[in-house]
This record gives structure tokens, C-alpha cells and sequence, in this order.
């Protein structure tokens, strides 16, 4: 049977230029995706805009444009993003699509059969960047508490009963322990929840660039029931029917970063619940960046451009970098000397040298063929064990979205598999023992040939160019624990990873 697996990025505001932030999580997503391919999984990638809001009708009225014109160019500044990421996604979802505005107004009507949505007034704050509602108790200083000004709103509107949903989703947290990710913003998440849910204000009268509330055009959708939608939209919603639909809702995984887990670990479960939906089995909140230690922000002009990166530095070493700085969900810190070491150290020395030396030592030494696995002994079957076993290790740690375990995992095979050359001196050997050297070799090589399918998902690149050497390609896992045969021709490439200057 196929296993399919279904994983997601929020869908980015597109009156932002693309940043880091939206660089990281689609990256993460991508890593991920890949992974689950090459293991088996029939994947579903999905990405995408954010085009409706208050925010955006603002920044295209400043901008001067129509507001249609100005998410067009917004959204095309992302699937630019996309081939220079190495992203693979399987689709680009986009909120003004008209697959997607429908289902958003299937959605709402489930919710108001299901009585869950009512009309009333809404008066209280409402702070246009976050594109959320704050009681006057949550304010600080006369800001919303992540310091986005606020505004004073007074106008009829539609309401969603989250107050009813405060028992059954507890009930769900409890019983999917592993719903949310990581364990620390689980807890964050079940103590407000705790602390009591008012009803949601979900619909706005104020202004017009949204999805129509259906039966009554005064009113326009609050953008979050929108962007939610996409996850379900993107794959066929509401024809629950369609073969992407019931292939991959529920989804997997939601990636989210973690000033956005509210509406991801509440608002959305509340939502499918009182639509009678599957809720998705898991949301990972990630961490945000800092640049050089200081909070990213547009005012202080410290802004990440990931195209910039990418051209400076090269798609394989910043999706590197992003994943291994910093264990997953945690926050951390940009800075140049750190990027420039992790290419350094753990991509030119490491894992660069270690290809580069047995590549070479096997082309001088050993006719550039790959010889057989012959009279192994303990260390030997020790480093090949450890080989084979990290390809479950790193399954493992895929399943938890531990992206900085499977670096762990990878780094620590290619360190032992670097200690194992000055152990066994296979330059020492090529006189001594020309019969063991070829076993070290072969010891190496199968390794190497490992490492380079574990990589692949993290630097796409590399990962072939190390295949390449074998005349294979990074496909799939398929054919992981298999030896190379002996006699393979090796196909020496280009260096992988050059030093750069600039080392701390
Ligand atoms: N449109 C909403 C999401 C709707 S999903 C149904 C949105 N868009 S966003 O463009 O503002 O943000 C996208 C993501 O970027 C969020 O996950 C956010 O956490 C992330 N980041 C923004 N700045 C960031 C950093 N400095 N570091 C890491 N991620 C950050 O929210």
C-alpha cells in the first residue's frame, strides 16, 4: 500500500518582500518532503500566499494599486523563491485563487449549520499586522503583546462559538500528546487555552479585500478562517471525494513558526472540529532568527534577503546552516562567522575532505575502482554498521521534525568515518598490505556512497555530486544497504565545498 504524507508551510503575506523567516519553514518543509520521498512516501508539498486582510488592502491602497495587482506581483515574488531554494513543491496555493474562495465559503456554511457561527457586534482592539483581535487585558503599554499597534473597532459582526470548543480540544491535546511540537509550546498552548476562550470574531464590515461571507456581502471574512482553509483547499476541499483529498487530509504536518501556533493549535482545530473535519495529526512551531543578535525588523534594517544569501553563498550551504544553527524549534542567531564556519568546518573539512581524500586515494591508489568488502574486521563492520544504522536513527528523528538529530546523526557517521582513515592509514597500508588497503577502501566508499544519499535531502546538490561519483543518483532509499559492486568505476567530480575566507 502507498503511504502518503501530506506537510505545509503557512502561506505568506504577500506585502512582505520574502525575509528569512519565509526562507526557513519553506526549507524546513522541503528538507522533509524530500526525505519522505527518497523513504517510500507518495508526498504531497503544499505552499503558498496569503493575499486577503486589512494589511494587504493597506499596502496596496499606499502602494497605489489595485489590490488584485498588487498581490499578483507580491505572490510571483515567492514562487520566484521557490527554484532558487531548491524547493519541491508539489503546489503553490494562492488565497485568491477561485478553487480556494469557494471552499472557504463551504467552509463557513458548515459552520453556520453546525450553529457555531452567530452574528453580534464586535467592539475591542485589533491589531492590522498580526491580523488579530486583543482583549484590553492583553495589551501592553498600549500595543498588542507582540508590540503591533492596535486599533479601535466598533462594527456588527459574525462570531465564531470557540468558547464551546475549550473542553473538547483540551480533551484532544490529552489524548494526542505529540499533537503539538515542541513539548515546551505544547504546555504554552494548553495553559491559555485553559485560561478560557472567548468567541472569535470572524467576520469584518470595515473594509472589502476578503472572501464575500455567503448570504450576506456587507460582511468579508476575518483572513484567518481564509488562509486556514488553504490547507484543505490544496488538496481538493470541499470535494472530499477527490483522490488528493482523501490521499492526504488529514494532513501530517503543519510547519508553523511559533508567533502563529495560536491559530494553528486552537483557532484551526476548533474550526474542523465544528465542521464535523479530521483535524491534522501535527503542528511544529518553529523558533524565530535574530541577525547578529538583534531582533529582525524592518525599522532597524537588518532584514535577511534570502536571495542574496543564496547568490553570496550558494542554495546548499544556507539550507545547511538554517537547519543545523539552531535545534529546531528553538530561536537563534544569524551571524556571518558562524555560516562561514559551518561551510568550513562541517561541509569542507568534514564531509568535503572526506569524500575528496578516498575519491583520490582510490583514483591513484586503486586503479579508481571501488573494491569489494573482503575479510572485514571489527572496526571495519563497526563503521559500516553505523552507516546502516543511521539511516533509521535519521527516520526517527524526521518523524519528531528533529532536523538538528539528523544532522547530529549524519555529522557524527562522517566524523567517525574520518577518524577511521587516520586510524587505519590506508597510505600506510598501500605498501604494507595492498589487500587491506582495498578493504578500507571499500569500507570508505560504502560509507561515503550512504552519507551521500542521507544528504540529499538537506543539499540537493551535494548530495548528487557524491552520488554521481557511483553513477547512481539520490532517488530513493531503496537501494541504501546495498554494497557497491566491486569493480565500479568511480566518476571523480568537482569539489564539493570550498573553504571560505572569513573563518573565526
Ligand atoms: N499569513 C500568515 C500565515 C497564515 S498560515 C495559514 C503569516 N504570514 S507571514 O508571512 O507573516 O509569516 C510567515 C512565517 O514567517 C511565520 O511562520 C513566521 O513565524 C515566520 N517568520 C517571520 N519572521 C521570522 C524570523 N525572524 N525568524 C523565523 N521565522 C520568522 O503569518
Amino acid at each position: 500500500m502507498t503511504k502518503n504524507y501530506y506537510i505545509t508551510t503557512p502561506i505568506y503575506y504577500v506585502n512582505d518582500k520574502p525575509h528569512i523567516g519565509h526562507a526557513y519553514t519553506t526549507i524546513a518543509a522541503d528538507i522533509i518532503a524530500r526525505f519522505k520521498r527518497m523513504d517510500g512516501y507518495n508526498v504531497f508539498f503544499l505552499t503558498g500566499t496569503d493575499e486577503h486582510g486589512q494589511k494587504v488592502e493597506k499596502a496596496a491602497n499606499k502602494a497605489g494599486v489595485d489590490p488584485q495587482a498588487f498581490v499578483d506581483k507580491g505572490a510571483q515574488n515567492f514562487k520566484d523563491l521557490m527554484p532558487l531554494l531548491n524547493i519541491t513543491k508539489d503546489h503553490f496555493i494562492r488565497t485568491t485563487d477561485d478553487y480556494h474562495e469557494k471552499a472557504v465559503q463551504h467552509m463557513w456554511n458548515k459552520l453556520i449549520e453546525s450553529g457555531d457561527i452567530y452574528l453580534d457586534a464586535y467592539k475591542g482592539w485589533y491589531a492590522v499586522r498580526d491580523e488579530a483581535f486583543y482583549a484590553e487585558s492583553e495589551l501592553v503599554d498600549g500595543k498588542a503583546p507582540t508590540g503591533a499597534e492596535v486599533e479601535w473597532v466598533e462594527e456588527p459582526s459574525y462570531f465564531f462559538r470557540l468558547s464551546k470548543w475549550q473542553e473538547p480540544l483540551l480533551k484532544f491535546y490529552e489524548e494526542n500528546p505529540d499533537f503539538i511540537l515542541p513539548a515546551s509550546r505544547r504546555n504554552e498552548v494548553i495553559s491559555f487555552v485553559k485560561g478560557g476562550l472567548l468567541d472569535l470574531s470572524v467576520s469584518r464590515t470595515s473594509f472589502s479585500w476578503g472572501v464575500p461571507v455567503p448570504n450576506d456581502d456587507k460582511h468579508i471574512m476575518y483572513v484567518w478562517i481564509d488562509a486556514l482553509t488553504n490547507y484543505m483547499s490544496g488538496v481538493g476541499y470541499p470535494d472530499m471525494e477527490s483522490e488528493s483529498y482523501t490521499n492526504f487530509w488529514p494532513a501530517d504536518v503543519h510547519l508553523v513558526g511559533k508567533d502563529i501556533l495560536r491559530f494553528h493549535a486552537v483557532y484551526w482545530p476548533a474550526f474542523l472540529m465544528a465542521a464535523g473535519l479530521k483535524l491534522p495529526k501535527r503542528v511544529f512551531a518553529h523558533g524565530w532568527w535574530t541577525n547578529e543578535g538583534q531582533k529582525i525588523s524592518k525599522s532597524l534594517g537588518n532584514v535577511i534577503d534570502p536571495i542574496e544569501l543564496v547568490n553570496d553563498f550558494g542554495v546548499d550551504l544556507i539550507r545547511y546552516f538554517l537547519i543545523r544553527e539552531v535545534t529546531f524549534g528553538q530561536d537563534g542567531d544569524f551571524s556571518k562567522t558562524a555560516l562561514i564556519n559551518r561551510n568550513n568546518y562541517d561541509l569542507a573539512n568534514s564531509l568535503g575532505n572526506l569524500v575528496q581524500r578516498v575519491v583520490s586515494f582510490v583514483m591513484k591508489n586503486a586503479d579508481g575502482e571501488a573494491p569489494g568488502l573482503l575479510g572485514l574486521q571489527e572496526q571495519d563492520e563497526a563503521l559500516l554498521t553505523q552507516s546502516v544504522e543511521a539511516l533509521k536513527n535519521v527516520r526517527a528523528a524526521y518523524e519528531l521534525q528533529a532536523l538538528n538529530k539528523v544532522c547530529d546523526e549524519v555529522w557524527a557517521l562522517i566524523g567517525e568515518a574520518n577518524r577511521y582513515i587516520d586510524h587505519q592509514k590506508p597510505w600506510a597500508l598501500r605498501k604494507e598490505n595492498p589487500a587491506r588497503m582495498k578493504t578500507v577502501l571499500a569500507v570508505l566508499l560504502n560509507t561515503i556512497r550512504r552519507i551521500g544519499l542521507l544528504v540529499a535531502p538537506i543539499m540537493p546538490t551535494a548530495g548528487e555530486t557524491i552520488m554521481a561519483i557511483f553513477g547512481e543518483t539520490a532517488d530513493n532509499f531503496d537501494g541504501y544497504e546495498r554494497e557497491i559492486e566491486a569493480g565500479t568505476a568511480l566518476q571523480p567530480q568537482d569539489i564539493i565545498f570550498k573553504k571560505l575566507e572569513g573563518d573565526a
